[in-house]
């Protein structure tokens, strides 16, 4: 089976064929990271440059680490080191970068759309590491593929996604990519952090957590987006925890073989108590594992097919 896609910019038009090839081929290269010798040729010759204009540990670690793990060369770019802070444009800095000739650009930006700006505007390939409220892509599919590792399938899984759901892109590639793959996905969270409508992408919304969680097999717990809040969308982080936060007595509602998820970074306390983020039923660092196999898997499928006379 063939890929297509020469950019990844979200899980939403990504078929459920699509996402079985990155999952699967994620699987392969799964292996090289237990190596001792975790290198392997196959993008000599290929430079990817990873240009975050905001934080990141997760995601722009395990990239880079994945583009080295396949021989490209990885150069990073920190918005805030780089003229950028300037007032040079998103449009002109990646122009710029792109004089260079890189194969792949990697984007974190904190507009909604800013991968797809890019797509429209460059020639190299874009993959999108996450773009304001709207998508992230890479992370949905690390946790599909561990979802896939610990349940053997995704299709008839019922997955509970908890938080923000408003300010949170991993909750909208995640839907995406669930839906896509016939799981059950619920949201779940205060009602003014549920976006009016998000129905029609095929979930169910509950704003009481109880509901939320009675039988699922995958709970995924989001941060409080403090920082893409204009207003406080809650009274208290205290009342917050009380309500939609985590812990053991809530765990009990879903399935005993439940898995518990968070993309990181943590809020311990808030949406998730210590004891069930380090608890047996979670794969939050399975997750991180994970996430440089899918990196790798998307670095690959974008690249396309070697050249037969490079
Ligand atoms: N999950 C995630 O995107 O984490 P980082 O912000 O650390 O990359």
């Amino acid at each position: 089976m063939s890929f297509s896609h020469k950019h990844i910019l979200g899980t939403r038009h990504l078929s459920p064929q699509d996402i079985t090839l990155i999952l699967d081929t994620a699987e392969s290269f799964k292996e090289i990271n237990a190596r001792a010798i975790k290198k392997v040729p196959t993008l000599r010759g290929k430079t990817v440059v990873n240009l975050f204009y905001e934080a990141s540990t997760r995601t722009r670690t395990s990239f880079e680490i994945a583009e080295k793990r396949l021989s490209a060369d990885a150069v990073n770019i920190a918005a805030s080191s780089s003229s950028v802070v300037k007032g040079e444009t998103l449009e002109d800095t990646a122009k710029n970068i792109e004089a260079m000739r890189p194969d792949i650009i990697v984007i974190r930006h904190f507009a909604s759309g800013a991968a797809d700006y890019l797509a429209k505007r460059l020639d190299c390939s874009i993959i999108n590491a996450g773009d304001g409220a709207h998508e992230h892509p890479s992370q949905a599919l690390l946790d599909l593929f561990t979802m896939r590792q610990h349940k053997g399938r995704i299709a008839g899984l019922t997955v509970t996604i908890v938080g923000d759901i408003t300010h949170s892109r991993v909750a909208r590639s995640n839907l995406f990519a669930l839906h896509s793959m016939g799981a059950e996905v619920r949201l779940a969270g205060p009602g003014t952090m549920i976006p009016p409508g998000i129905e029609k992408f095929g979930c169910k919304v509950f704003t009481a957590m109880d509901e939320a969680l009675a039988g699922a097999d995958v709970v995924m717990m989001l941060r409080i987006q403090l920082e893409r809040q204009g207003r406080s969308l809650l009274p208290s982080l205290r009342e917050y925890a009380r309500f939609y936060g985590l812990n053991r007595d809530k765990l009990k509602l879903a399935r005993e073989d439940v898995l518990v998820m968070h993309p990181g970074p943590m809020n311990r306390g808030v949406e998730i108590a210590s004891d069930v983020a380090d608890g047996e039923r979670n794969v939050i660092l399975e997750q991180v594992e994970n996430g440089v196999a899918v990196r790798m898997a998307l670095l690959y499928l974008v690249s396309g097919p070697a050249p037969e006379n490079p």
